[in-house]
């Protein structure tokens, strides 16, 4: 039976929240799969509004079990405050699974996010500061603490000095830091390790056992796909696999049981943090995206840059992550412009480029070549089918689906479960 892939296809923040729960009402199992709590993934629910950040959208679905892969990175800390945050709203979280390959966040990797970015100064990337790079990078040294090292207190011990015999070199030669003790570190991941221990599982065989079974998988992208570290536009990425490819390793599954995949597309264009970004507007149009769309950072409280949707993105998504479908969301925000810039293709150094440049130095001089489709100024926040929408609204619906090269299967018309219009089933 089916394992679906969820993820965003542009720079984040594109609604994956809102989609993976609505789905998550008919899986058994929705997993994250790469990043950690960098991620802000917006629920709402009846007039109830969720902010999750590490767990998996699906805990907010009764029938559905929640893991965390191990290809996440687990910030203890932040786990237990946002498991208790929603059992204090009523959201029974026992079901939750968490890989014992997964890694940990250790409060040293938050501490050198924070030190390199302000040591980089004009060239930071405006990293979420929770530790994620450093995490990942940890990781592919082989000097990272997984959870399962948690219930083993010697190698606890050892694997936090050799890891903080060379940070600490830094933090104190280079940054002018401090020293951090590792028996301190050790301490406070030792205090976690209970509370966590029931959640600890083999999650790699449970998943393909699930599948054997025929239960629905569903694996939720944090971040997109051009904030992946070997398909975005790096070095203002993320430091893992958003894309399709990120579920496979991040999950243990393999590509053979992946039978649909389905980027999440604003209908606009979102960036937070630093790095290139061709449809950016610095007028009143960007700024009424960002009022209307709410786009404020839902992990950071920062301003979201907005720019008008760009194709050659979409396009590219789907090249990168073999899509199968795509979930428009936000059409309601474009409500009330007479004419609405798309971006098709960008001119660079004079000439017309219709797909995404390899060279970062093409990219950064990319500019967007506008077609203008017509708007309309009905509401449209109650359509339930795509007949409902006014003819305009259709139309840049229909034009999207063209250039972006994936059929559209479902379009958001406000944030909540129900405002949603369901062109194709995706189960
Ligand atoms: P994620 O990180 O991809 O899960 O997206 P975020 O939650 O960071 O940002 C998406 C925002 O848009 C959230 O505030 C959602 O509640 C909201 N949202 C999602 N879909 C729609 C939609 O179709 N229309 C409107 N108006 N808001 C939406
Ligand atoms: P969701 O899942 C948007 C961005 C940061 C920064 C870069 C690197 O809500 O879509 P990091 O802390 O990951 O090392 O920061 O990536 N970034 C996001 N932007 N949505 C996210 O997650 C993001 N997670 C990281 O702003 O530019
Ligand atoms: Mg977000």
């Amino acid at each position: 039976m089916p394992a679906l892939v969820l993820l965003g296809a542009q720079w984040g923040d594109e609604g994956k929240g809102k989609a993976t729960d609505l789905l998550g009402g008919s899986v058994d199992y929705v997993v994250r799969y790469q990043g950690g709590n960098n991620a802000g993934h917006t629920v709402v629910v009846g007039d109830q509004k969720y902010a999750l950040h590490l767990l998996p959208s699906g805990i907010l679905s009764p029938g559905c079990t929640p893991v965390i892969g191990n290809g996440v990175v687990v910030d203890p800390s932040v786990l237990l405050s946002e498991l208790s945050g929603l059992n204090e709203r009523g959201v029974d979280t026992s079901k939750l699974l968490i890989s014992g390959n997964a890694h940990v966040i250790t409060p040293y990797n938050v501490t050198v996010d924070k030190v390199t970015e302000r040591f980089l100064g004009k060239r930071k990337i405006g990293t979420t500061g929770r530790g994620i790079g450093p995490t990942y990078a940890d990781k592919i040294n082989r000097v990272g603490i997984r959870v399962q090292d948690l219930y083993d207190e010697s190698i606890l011990q050892q694997k936090v000095e050799a890891a903080l015999d060379v940070k600490n070199q830094i933090l104190t030669k280079l940054y002018n830091r401090r020293a951090i003790a590792a028996d301190q570190v050790v301490e406070e991941l030792l205090g976690y390790a209970e509370q966590i221990k029931p959640y600890v599982a083999d999650t790699v065989l449970i998943l393909n056992q699930a599948l054997e079974d025929d239960k629905v998988v569903l694996f939720e992208g944090g971040q997109g796909t051009l904030l992946d570290i070997d398909h975005g536009t790096y070095p203002f990425v993320t430091s893992s696999n958003p894309t399709a490819g990120g579920a496979c390793t991040g999950a243990g599954v393999g590509p053979t049981k992946i039978s649909r995949v389905i980027g999440i597309l604003k209908a606009y264009t979102t960036r937070v943090g630093a790095g290139p970004f061709p449809t950016e507007l610095f007028d009143e149009d960007g700024e009424a995206l960002r009022r209307i769309g709410g786009e404020r950072g839902v992990t950071t409280g920062r301003d979201r840059r907005c720019g008008w949707f760009d194709a050659v993105i979409a396009r590219y998504a789907t090249r990168v992550n073999g899509l199968t479908d795509f979930f428009l969301t936000k059409l309601d925000v474009l409500t009330g412009w007479e004419q609405i810039p798309v971006c098709v293709a960008y001119e660079i150094d004079g000439k017309r480029v219709e797909e995404l440049p390899y060279s970062q130095t093409d990219f950064h001089h990319a500019k967007p070549i506008y077609e203008n489709l017509p708007g309309w100024s009905e509401d449209i926040t109650k359509a339930k089918s795509f007949s409902d929408l006014p003819k305009n609204a259709q139309n840049y619906v229909k034009a999207l689906e063209e250039m972006s090269g994936a059929p559209i299967s479902a379009i958001g018309v406000g944030p909540g479960r129900d405002e949603t219009i369901e062109v194709n089933s995706f189960l």
